[in-house]
C-alpha cells in the first residue's frame, strides 16, 4: 500500500515538473514583442504555473515521505530477520564470524540496505517517468529538436556507469575494512583487562590505527569516485544545454513554426531530462552500497535457512517422549572442525542413564568437541550418537537441548533480576518457591537473602563473582532438572570454597541423572561411576577411579599433574 502511494506521488510529481517548462513557454509566445503583450492570458498561465509548482513540491515531500517509512520498515523486518537467523545459525557459522563483524551486519548493513531501497523507489521511479513523459513531449512538439536532446543526453549515462563500477570496487573493499575494525575494536574492549595487563595499549592502538587507515584509504576512494559522477555528468550536461540553445536558435530564424516559447520549453527540458540522469547516477552509488550490504547479510540468512531446512528433514522422524531417558551411545565418532585434521578418532563410549562419567585428558584432547556433538552443535562425519537408541540426527534440536543442562568454565547472566536470571531456564510460568527450592539446592539462597532487594536484586556481569555466577548457572538446572548434565571444566576457575558448594550442589543434582563432567581436579572426578581418558581424539583408558589407579597408566600421569 505505501509503496503504490509514493510511487502514485512520485507520477503526479513527474507530471507536474513536465507541466511547468510547457506553462512557461506558452506563455512566452503572448509575449510576442514589447506593447504586444497578452497580459491576461501571460498572468493566467503564471497561475497555473504557481499551481503546477505547488503540486511538485507536495508530491515529492509525500513521496520521499512514504518510500522513507517503507524503507525504515523493510530495514526493521530485514533486521528482525537477521536476528533470527543469526539465533539458528549452524554454530560453525558462527563460529567463524566475529562479534563485530555480526553487530555491524544487523546495524550498519541494515542500514545500507534500507538506504537503497529508499533510493531505489523514489529516484528509479520518478527517472523512468520523467524521461518517458518528457520524451513524448519533445517528440509532439519537435522532432529535430527533440533527437538533439534524447541523442546527447546519454552521454553522461556512459560516464556515469564506468564510474560506478570503479566505485563498486572501493565501496565493497570499504565495508570490508569497517566489519575488520568493529571486529577488532570489539577485541579489545572485550579483552580490555588483558589488553592492560600485558601493557599491550600501545600495540593494540596501533593495530587500530592500522585498520582506521585502511577504512580511511578504502572510504576516501569510494567517496572520492561516487562524487566524481556528479560534476563530470553536469559538465556534459552543460554541452547539451549549449548545442540545444544553438540548434533552437538556427530553428527560431529559419522560416520553420519553431516559436521562442518552444525554444524556452526545450531548453527547460533539456535542464530536466538532464537531471534524472544526474539523479540516477547519485542513487546508483547508494543502492550498490546496499547491493553489498544485502550481499553480506543475506548470507547469514541463506545459510541458516539451508540448515534448518536440513534440522526439520530430520526432526520429522523423531517419535521420542518429551523427557528423555537419558542413555548415551557414542558408536564410532569421527569429527574434525576442517577437512584435513580429525580431532575425534573413532571415539565409542556407552553412558547408561543415571550414570555419572567423567571425561580426563589435556587440554586440546577433544573434550568440549565431544560436547558440542552431543548438543548438536556441529555434527559427525562417521559414526552416530544415540540417545535412548534413537540416532540424535533424528532427535528435534529443541527436545534435545530441553533434556540437557550445560554448565561451562565461563558462566552468564543477563541484565535482569536475580529471580528472572534463574526462572529464565524453564518455559511458562515460574513461583517464587520454586527459585526459591533451587537457590537453595545450589547453595545461594544464603547470598540472596543477604541482599538488599534479594531475589530481585538487579544484576549483571560484573555484580556476581565467578563462583556466585556458576552457583546461578546450578539454581537454573536445580529448576528444570533436565535428565542429562554436562559440566565442562565449570569448577575449574573456583577457589576452594565456592567449588566445595559447587561440588556439594553437584552431588545433588547428579543423583538419579545421567551427568558428563568434563573436569581436572581429582575431587571432582573421583567420585564418578565412569572415568574416560582422552587423547588427541581417541578413548586410550577407562574404568572407575580406582580400576585406573590400580593401572598405573595414562589416568595416574593425568592425575599426579592435576
Ligand atoms: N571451533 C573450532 N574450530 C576449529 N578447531 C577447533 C574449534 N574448537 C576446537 N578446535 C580444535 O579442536 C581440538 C580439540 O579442542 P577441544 O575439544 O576444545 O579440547 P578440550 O576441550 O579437550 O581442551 C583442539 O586442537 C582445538 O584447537
Ligand atoms: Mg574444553
Amino acid at each position: 500500500m505505501l509503496v503504490i502511494f509514493a510511487i502514485l506521488f512520485a507520477l503526479m510529481h513527474v507530471a507536474a515538473l513536465i507541466l511547468a517548462p510547457v506553462l512557461v513557454g506558452s506563455a512566452i509566445d503572448y509575449i510576442v514583442a514589447y506593447n504586444d503583450v497578452n497580459l491576461t492570458r501571460v498572468l493566467n498561465y503564471c497561475i497555473y504555473l504557481l499551481i503546477t509548482i505547488i503540486i511538485a513540491a507536495v508530491t515529492s515531500y509525500l513521496s520521499t515521505f512514504l518510500s522513507t517509512k517503507l524503507a525504515q520498515t523493510i530495514a526493521k523486518n530485514i533486521r528482525i530477520d537477521t536476528l533470527a537467523a543469526i539465533n539458528c545459525a549452524p554454530i560453525y557459522k558462527i563460529d567463524s564470524l566475529s562479534k563485530g563483524e555480526l553487530s555491524q551486519r544487523l546495524t550498519t548493513d541494515c542500514e545500507r540496505i534500507a538506504e537503497g531501497i529508499a533510493s531505489t523507489i523514489t529516484q528509479i521511479f520518478t527517472f523512468i517517468a520523467l524521461v518517458i513523459g518528457t520524451l513524448i513531449f519533445m517528440f509532439r512538439l519537435n522532432i529535430t529538436m527533440a533527437l538533439v536532446v534524447a541523442l546527447l543526453t546519454p552521454l553522461s549515462i556512459i560516464a556515469a556507469v564506468l564510474i560506478a563500477k570503479f566505485s563498486h570496487k572501493m565501496l565493497v573493499r570499504q565495508t570490508a575494512n569497517e566489519g575488520a575494525a568493529a571486529a577488532l575494536g570489539e577485541e579489545f574492549i572485550n579483552l580490555s583487562k588483558t589488553v592492560k595487563l600485558y601493557n599491550y595499549e600501545e600495540a593494540a592502538e596501533d593495530r587500530l590505527k592500522k585498520h582506521t587507515a585502511r577504512i580511511k584509504d578504502s572510504g576516501q576512494k569510494a567517496v572520492f569516485s561516487a562524487s566524481l559522477t556528479a560534476p563530470t555528468s553536469r559538465f556534459i550536461n552543460g554541452l547539451i544545454f549549449a548545442c540545444v540553445a544553438v540548434v533552437g536558435a538556427y530553428l527560431v530564424l529559419g522560416d520553420s513554426d519553431f516559436s521562442i516559447g518552444m525554444l524556452s520549453i526545450f531548453l527547460a527540458f533539456a535542464m530536466q531530462y538532464a537531471r534524472p540522469f544526474n539523479e540516477i547516477t547519485n542513487a546508483m552509488s547508494e543502492i550498490q552500497g546496499s547491493i553489498v550490504s544485502a550481499k553480506r547479510v543475506f548470507s547469514i540468512n541463506s545459510e541458516c535457512k539451508m540448515h534448518d531446512a536440513q534440522l526439520r528433514h530430520a526432526d520429522q522422524n523423531s517419535n521420542l517422549e518429551a523427557r528423555l531417558k537419558g542413555d548415551i551411545e557414542f558408536k564410532n565418532i569421527d569429527f574434525g572442525y576442517d577437512d584435513n585434521a580429525l580431532v575425534i578418532k573413532n571415539f565409542c563410549l556407552s553412558i547408561k542413564a543415571g550414570q555419572s562419567v567423567a571425561i580426563v585428558g589435556k587440554t586440546g584432547s577433544g573434550k568440549t568437541t565431544l560436547i558440542n556433538l552431543l548438543l548438536k552443535f556441529y555434527s559427525a562425519n562417521n559414526g552416530e550418537i544415540l540417545i535412548d537408541g534413537t540416532n540424535i540426527d533424528s532427535i528435534d534440536k529443541q527436545l534435545l537441548r530441553q533434556n540437557i543442562g550445560l554448565i561451562l568454565q565461563d558462566s552468564w547472566v543477563f541484565k535482569g533480576s536475580i529471580f528472572d536470571n534463574i526462572a529464565f531456564s524453564k518455559h511458562g510460568t515460574v513461583t517464587l518457591e520454586e527459585v526459591i527450592t533451587a537457590a537453595k539446592k545450589a547453595h545461594l539462597h544464603d547470598f540472596i537473602s543477604s541482599l538488599k532487594h534479594g531475589y530481585d536484586t538487579i544484576i549483571d556481569t560484573n555484580t556476581l563473582s565467578k563462583g556466585q555466577m556458576q552457583l546461578l548457572s546450578l539454581a537454573r538446572i536445580f529448576l528444570t532438572t533436565p535428565p542429562i548434565i554436562i559440566l565442562d571444566e565449570a569448577t575449574s576457575s573456583l577457589d576452594a570454597r565456592t567449588d566445595y558448594l559447587v561440588q556439594d550442589a553437584l552431588k545433588n543434582i547428579t543423583k538419579g541423572h545421567t551427568s558428563i563432567i568434563v573436569a581436572h581436579r581429582l575431587s571432582t572426578i573421583k567420585g564418578a561411576d565412569l572415568i574416560v581418558v582422552l587423547e588427541n581424539g581417541s578413548l586410550i583408558e577407562q574404568g572407575t577411579h580406582d580400576e585406573l589407579i590400580a593401572k598405573q597408566g595414562s589416568y595416574c600421569t593425568l592425575i599426579k599433574h592435576s
